[in-house]
């Protein structure tokens, strides 16, 4: 009994371990997301930017993003995940070093959507390769540490921007300091890279390839002797409709998850995250506040971010992913009404503005911010899981260029208290279609999500 117990928990330590460096494609991700708030002001001299020019350098990364998303569930079906994510890091890393480097902002651009197409990749591999490693039991709480590596990079970015802005004086800042922060980005991308070559190939993907022997001593190592040889049969069961073709996702059963899938995607990012984190000290500054005062409030959202983020990892395989999901989607559409109001009503100078957006980033960093990324990754049979995946990650990226795109024209059209109304309609939407389709996952083998969509055919 005993021994059963510590080989449980190497199996277990070694899970973890590999998630977490799995989850290291999350950091990039979250980099890339918040570097560009730091060093926009000093582009935007440096190159004497128009506002539409200001976009481009912005939203190029999340064009990058799409396609590499896009290309991701190819890619890692035909060369495995292990070295898919590999590339992801490549990718990564090659942008970041060629952001630093332009003369012309021509030149900025085209590198941000090459190292999009390594974040876009990543953001679709990372919990993909995680949810095909993770024991049932703790799969929700694994793929989160991948969500957890997003919010801790956005927090951390921040502080990296604004130290090495304090090296030098502004035409320092102008002409250099930008550079730098981008090239920073080439630390965890070579980590990213190095710490992968340790990690061992998914076993379902193995499977797939017919390596059936390979599969089956990873599963050993993930999940003891025992549980390895049922897995490898269930596995092998699902794999045996052996119709890998798209045409299989629109079918009666796959087409539901495929549906949920891409709408919960888009739910994730129409219902205002971003606007949040991209544009969180221009808000702060419309409700009046100072310059400093609105970097405060910014870095409070980021750390409510990450703390709910990590009561969540504890949360989601307990409560499960449906009851996070109805609880963070009522309690966000709530605070945006209020959010909404206080703009509505004129009175943004108290600290309710900031309370209700605190609140709301604390609701979505319990509920769609992880739940939606586990839940892409997981409800996708074996034969079809990389590319379905990569679909509705698309449609994520998508959603995110739309949104982050539209707040600054929606502000301007039809003014703060409408905007976050809007985004509070997304999130009462989200409840009612979480609640009438989402199936709970919980604690449930990737073979028997399989076995609920062809129930459902
Ligand atoms: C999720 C979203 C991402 C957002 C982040 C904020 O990862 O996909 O777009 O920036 O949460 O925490």
């Amino acid at each position: 009994m005993q021994h059963t117990d510590s080989s449980k928990k190497k199996q277990l330590r070694y899970v973890t371990f590999i998630s977490l460096i799995a989850a290291i494609g999350g950091f990039l991700f979250g980099y890339d997301t918040a570097v560009i708030s730091g060093a926009i002001g000093f582009i935007e001299d440096r190159f004497v930017l128009s506002s539409a020019m200001v976009g481009w350098v912005v939203s190029s990364l999340i064009i990058g993003c799409i396609v590499g998303a896009a290309s991701s569930g190819f890619i890692s079906d035909k060369l495995g995940r292990k070295s898919a994510l590999i590339i992801s890091g490549v990718l990564f890393t090659a942008g970041s070093a060629a952001s630093a480097l332009p003369e012309t902002v021509t030149g900025l651009v085209l590198a941000r959507m090459f190292g999009g197409l390594g974040v876009g990749m990543a953001s679709t591999l990372a919990p993909l390769y995680i949810a095909e490693i993770a024991p049932a039991k703790y799969r929700g709480r694994l793929v989160s540490l991948y969500q957890l590596a997003v919010v801790t990079a956005i927090f951390v970015t921040f502080f990296i921007d604004s130290s090495i802005a304090s090296l030098g004086d502004t035409a320092w800042d102008i002409e250099t300091g930008w550079r730098w922060m981008f090239a920073v980005g080439v630390i965890p991308g070579i980590l990213f890279i190095i710490f992968l070559l340790f990690i061992p190939e998914s076993p379902r993907w193995l499977q797939k390839q017919g390596k059936s022997d390979r599969a089956l001593a990873t599963l050993q190592r993930l999940n003891g002797k025992e549980e390895a040889k049922f897995e490898l049969k269930e596995i092998r069961l699902t794999l045996k409709e052996e119709n890998t073709k798209m045409s299989q996702l629109f079918k009666p059963g796959l087409r539901l998850a495929l549906l949920i899938g891409v709408i919960l995607a888009i739910l994730q990012q129409v219902t205002g995250i971003n606007a949040v984190m991209y544009y969180a000290p221009e808000i702060f500054k419309a409700t009046g506040a100072g310059t400093d005062a609105a970097l405060v409030q910014t870095v409070m959202i980021g750390l409510i971010n990450f703390i709910f983020t990590i009561l969540a990892l504890w949360l989601i395989d307990k409560m499960g992913r449906k009851a996070l999901l109805l609880i963070g989607s009522t309690c966000m559409a709530v605070c945006l009404v209020f959010v909404g109001f206080a703009f509505h009503s004129g009175h943004t100078e108290g600290p309710w503005v900031l309370v209700f957006l605190l609140l709301y980033v604390a609701s979505f960093a319990i509920s769609l911010g992880p739940v939606v990324w586990v839940v892409i990754s997981e409800i996708f049979p074996n034969r079809v899981r990389a590319r379905a995946t990569a679909i509705a990650s698309m449609a994520l990226w998508a959603a995110d260029y739309l949104v982050s795109q539209a707040f600054p024209m929606m502000l301007d059209s039809i003014g703060p208290a409408t905007t976050f109304w809007v985004f509070a309609v997304m999130s009462v939407f989200t409840f009612f279609f979480t609640w009438k389709t989402v199936p709970e996952t919980k604690g449930k083998t990737l073979e028997e999500i399989d076995q609920l969509w062809s129930s459902k055919a």
